[in-house]
């Protein structure tokens, strides 16, 4: 067996917010680090792969009130999510973090005190504008709107002025060591132009930086000081220490830190490229060694944002295509690092043409060929033509190639290589037309010599393709009559003659089935209410659905809820008495909408506090792209009618 390298590799994700539910943008950069995950292992590199959630801070806060819940209810629902997701798209990461576990709030209250002691941290007062959706106070220079109030360049939000004492983290004594070390590893950001972005935002000089909060309360409080918390993004990033280890394994920490790879969004490059290499400088911690900064998915060419309601939902395409397809399209469309645009008609266009029609009838003629005229076992070849030999000699190519796009991080280029070759054997097979062959019993030894030339190229093709498409690739293995799953196999192990002669090959599955473009976007159709998720719910008995009181309700009065786009406080009759109830309805319905009219309400849900109104009860209304719609009667009902 050959000499595997060992080496330690410790790729990140970030960690996912859950203020709410995940979408395709999430699931690239997970996607990415799980295939850069399985090249490391099948390079036979120990590999740790960390992701998990960011649970902290005021959005996270904001989000679980509006809900009626609280932060840490929350965010126990949008971690299953998260976990049930990657699951779903056969993510194998090693380790999933959440920051509000002990040990990770230990963790970063253990390192604030070492940074305080060094006098990294020190405390004053911050006076600026703060976008509560990002969690990050403006750039200075952002400039003031007419109304007198600026918005956050990031998410096009009102900002708010926030005053408050507070430590800072003494980011502006970086500025030198950063920009050293910056020189030194050119590559510590990658694409190479994001590197450039980095350099020149840091050589513009660098303030302190505000690390605590007192109007937060959902937060790590400071060690010796509760009234403040740390700041998110503070306490978020030390999860790529808390998360190897950092202060409750140190075997584990020492052997992974420092990370091979952070995985990010362009969007979040200034906290990994700047702030985190300074923390890390201040409390003593060797480097990464690089950020990847990829670039965002546009949904038919906008930004997704819950407000249009053109936020994808990844089960769209997982519930009819499984999750192969949307592994692949994801990393083959655009090159990490640009920007790339989502659209169905690509989606569907892509799959079928590259997995069903190129890899799909690749598998299926090659496998179905050796069942039929060699009942599954070719034992015998002809000596290799100059074409055989080609077809081989390709492959040899092919994977030096590939293996040198995998150190580059170039995923979408090794795919091209790959299919660049399936089409090549598709070829092979055109050019030799091993259906005639078959005809003519004195030319079966040429029959074989090609059918075990394509499921050879089959066999690697499986094979590199395994760290994007595990699922299809190991069927493939398995139809190849493989028993030793493909990570035995190292990369420097593999080699197109590794299909043993005589090797029982079984009968293919259909692997990627052609779907026709108006199929799916009825069916997506069908699926894009939010109501779908729903129907995955459990099945409840007529007793349990007894136990709910659905009431025709009459909304009396109605305000808006001060500082909020979403709430409405409504006083309902129910019959029997008045109600104040909350409802998430105001981006949609004015108040003198509702006032006067009946609508169904559940009058006995346990009450809520939200935003400091406790709500008696629940307004029912169907949910259509993130906005609130809500039914009415269509004759007059009498108030306090039972609704069942
Ligand atoms: N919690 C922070 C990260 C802290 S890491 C110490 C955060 N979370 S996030 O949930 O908002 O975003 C996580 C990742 O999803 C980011 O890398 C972001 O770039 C990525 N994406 C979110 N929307 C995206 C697209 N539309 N397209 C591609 N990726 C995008 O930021």
């Amino acid at each position: 067996m050959a000499k595997r390298s060992n080496k330690a590799f410790y790729i990140t994700t970030p960690i996912y917010y859950v203020n709410d539910v995940p979408h395709i943008g999430h699931t690239y950069t997970t996607i990415i680090a799980d295939v850069l995950n399985r090249i490391q292992k099948l390079s036979g590199n120990k590999v740790f792969f960390l992701t998990g959630t960011d649970e902290h801070g005021q959005k996270v806060e904001k989000a679980a009130t509006e809900r009626g819940l609280k932060p840490i209810e929350l965010a126990d629902q949008v971690v299953e999510r998260y976990k049930d997701l990657w699951k779903d798209l056969n993510i194998s990461y090693d380790f999933f973090i959440r920051t509000t576990e002990p040990f990770h709030e230990k963790g970063v209250q253990k390192i604030f005190r070492k940074l305080m002691e060094k006098g990294d941290i020190y405390k004053g007062i911050y006076k600026g504008w703060y976008c509560v959706s990002d969690e990050n106070f403006l750039a200075e220079d952002v400039p003031l709107e007419k109304g007198g109030y600026k918005i956050c360049p990031d998410c096009g939000k009102r900002a708010d002025v926030v005053s408050e004492d507070c430590y800072f983290f003494k980011l502006s004594a970086y500025q030198k060591p950063l920009l050293d070390f910056y020189a030194k590893f050119p590559a510590f950001v990658r694409p190479p132009s994001r590197m450039n972005e980095v350099v020149s935002f840091v050589r513009q000089g660098l303030k302190d930086l505000s690390i605590t909060r007192t109007t937060v309360k959902w937060g790590i409080p400071v060690p010796d000081d509760p009234d403040h918390t740390i700041y998110v993004w503070f306490d978020a990033l030390h999860n790529y220490l808390t998360g190897i280890g950092y202060d409750w394994n140190m075997e584990l920490f020492e052997k992974f830190w420092p990370a091979t790879v952070h995985l990010i969004g362009k969007d979040i490059l200034r906290f990994h490229a700047i702030f985190w290499p300074a923390f890390l400088m201040a409390a003593d911690f060797p480097l990464p060694k690089t950020v990847i900064g990829h670039g965002w998915w546009l949904k038919d060419k906008t930004k997704m944002s819950k407000s249009k309601g053109n936020v994808l939902d990844p089960y769209l395409i997982l519930d009819t295509f499984g999750p192969d397809p949307l592994r692949y399209f994801l990393l083959r469309e655009i090159p990490i690092g640009l920007d790339g645009n989502f659209s169905h008609e690509g989606f569907v266009h892509r799959v079928n043409s590259d997995l069903a029609n190129d890899l799909g009838n690749l598998v299926q003629r090659t496998l179905t060929m050796i069942q039929n005229y060699f009942n599954g076992k070719i034992e015998e070849t002809e000596k290799e033509e100059k074409i055989d030999k080609e077809i081989r000699l390709e492959f040899d190519n092919l994977k030096k190639k590939v293996l040198k796009f995998f150190e580059d991080y170039a995923l979408s280029k090794a795919l091209e290589e790959i299919w660049a070759y399936i089409s090549s054997v598709n070829k092979y097979l055109a050019v030799n037309e091993p259906w005639k062959l078959a005809k003519d019993q004195s030319k079966r030894k040429r029959l074989g010599r090609i059918l075990y030339q394509a499921a050879a190229a089959l066999r690697g093709i499986s094979y590199l393709l395994f760290p994007f498409m595990p699922g299809s690739s190991e069927k493939i293995w398995g139809f190849l009559g493989e028993e030793e799953p493909i990570q035995e196999e190292s990369f420097s192990e593999l080699k197109f003659e590794n299909l043993k002669l005589g090797q029982k090959i079984k009968k293919p599955k259909p692997l990627f089935p052609r779907i026709a473009l108006k199929d799916f976007l009825k069916e997506e159709e069908k699926k894009s209410s939010p109501a779908r998720k729903e129907e995955k719910m459990e099945q409840v008995t007529f007793d349990e659905f007894k136990r709910m009181d659905f009431r025709v309700g009459e909304v009396l009065k109605a305000e808006r809820v001060e500082g909020t786009d979403k709430l409405l406080k409504l006083e309902v009759d129910i019959g029997t008495e008045k109600r104040t109830m909350v409802a998430g309805v105001a981006d949609v319905y004015s108040p003198e909408e509702l006032v006067g009219k009946k609508f169904v309400f559940i009058v006995n849900l346990k009450p809520a506090v939200i935003r400091g109104i406790e709500s008696q009860g629940m307004l029912l209304a169907a949910e259509v792209e993130g906005k609130a719609t809500i039914p009415f009667f269509d004759k007059d009902v009498q108030t306090g009618a039972k609704v069942r």
